[in-house]
C-alpha cells in the first residue's frame, strides 16, 4: 500500500496527530525521528521537517528514498500577506515559489536555475481532498474559538504560498516581497519557510504534494509574540481535525 508522509513544521503541532497513529515505531535516521505506523487505515509516517528549505529538503528525500513514502502532506503556520489573509484563516496551497530566489543575470527573479520555472504546482487531486478536509475540519472546532472570541471565523484561501530562509516581521519587508513577486507576476498570499523546498523534491521524485498553513501573523512587528500560545491553541487543533479529516477521505491505492 502506498505510504503517505505527514510533515509538520512543529513539534506541538505533530504531537496531536502522533496520538492518532496505531501501532507506532520509532526510526531516527539523518538527524530526525520518523514515526511509522497506521492512520485510518493507511500507512503514514510522520515527522518534523525542521526549519528552513534545506532542512525541508533534506527531510523529504529522506522520506522518499529510506521510507518509500510515495504522496506527501504538509501542515504548519505562515504569515498571511495577501490581501484579506488574516490571523486563523487558513491556507491551502495550490503552488509555491521561493521568495529569495534570485540567480539574475542567468536566470530571470525568481526562476529555479535549470527547472525553466519559478513555480512549482500542488497535486491538484490531493489539494482538492485537503480543501474539503479544512472546510470539513474547521466546521468542527471553528465553532469553539469563535464562541471563545479567540479569533473571527476563519476563511479559507487557496493560492500561491512563497517560501524563503527568513522569518518575516516587518511591513517593509512584506512590502518589498509583495511588490518583487507581483512584478514577475505572482500573487502570494501567505510567507512560510519550507514549503517550496518540499515541492522541489516532490516535483524531481514526480511525488504527489499538498500542503496547509493556519495563518500565526501578519508578518508584521507583532508576528513573534504568543507564536507558541497560538500554535498550542489554535494551528495544533486545527491541523489535528482537517488531517484527521483528510485520512478518512484519502483514497486507498
Ligand atoms: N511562519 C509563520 N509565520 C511566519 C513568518 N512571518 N515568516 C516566515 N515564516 C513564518
Amino acid at each position: 500500500m502506498t505510504t503517505l508522509a505527514i510533515v509538520s513544521a512543529l513539534l506541538d503541532e505533530q504531537k496531536g496527530l502522533l496520538d492518532q497513529l496505531q501501532h507506532p515505531t520509532k526510526r531516527e535516521r539523518a538527524g530526525r525521528t520518523f514515526w511509522c505506523g497506521q492512520w485510518a487505515g493507511h500507512e503514514v509516517v510522520l515527522v518534523l521537517s525542521k526549519v528552513g528549505k534545506v532542512a525541508a529538503a533534506s527531510t523529504t528525500a529522506t522520506l522518499i528514498e529510506a521510507f518509500g513514502v510515495e504522496r506527501v502532506l504538509f501542515t504548519g503556520v505562515a504569515g498571511g500577506i495577501g490581501d484579506g489573509v488574516k490571523v486563523g484563516d487558513v491556507v491551502v496551497a495550490d503552488a509555491f515559489i521561493q521568495h529569495d530566489m534570485d540567480s539574475g543575470p542567468l536566470f530571470p527573479r525568481f526562476e529555479i536555475p535549470l527547472y525553466g520555472r519559478a513555480t512549482l504546482d500542488c497535486d491538484a487531486a490531493l489539494s482538492a481532498l485537503l480543501l474539503e478536509a479544512v472546510h470539513a475540519g474547521l466546521a468542527g472546532v471553528g465553532d469553539h474559538f469563535h464562541r471563545d472570541s479567540l479569533l473571527a471565523y476563519a476563511a479559507v484561501h487557496s493560492g500561491l504560498i512563497a517560501s524563503g530562509d527568513q522569518f518575516v516581521c516587518d511591513p517593509l519587508t512584506v512590502h518589498k516581497i509583495r511588490t518583487d513577486l507581483q512584478s514577475a507576476g505572482h500573487q502570494a498570499l501567505a510567507v512560510e519557510m519550507e514549503g517550496a523546498a518540499v515541492a522541489q523534491v516532490c516535483f524531481d521524485y514526480g511525488i504527489p504534494f499538498a500542503a496547509m498553513r493556519t495563518i500565526s501573523d501578519r508578518a508584521d512587528a507583532d508576528a513573534h509574540m504568543d507564536f507558541s500560545a497560538f500554535v498550542q491553541q489554535v494551528a495544533s487543533p486545527y491541523a489535528l481535525a482537517v488531517v484527521s479529516q483528510f485520512m478518512q477521505s484519502l483514497p486507498k491505492r
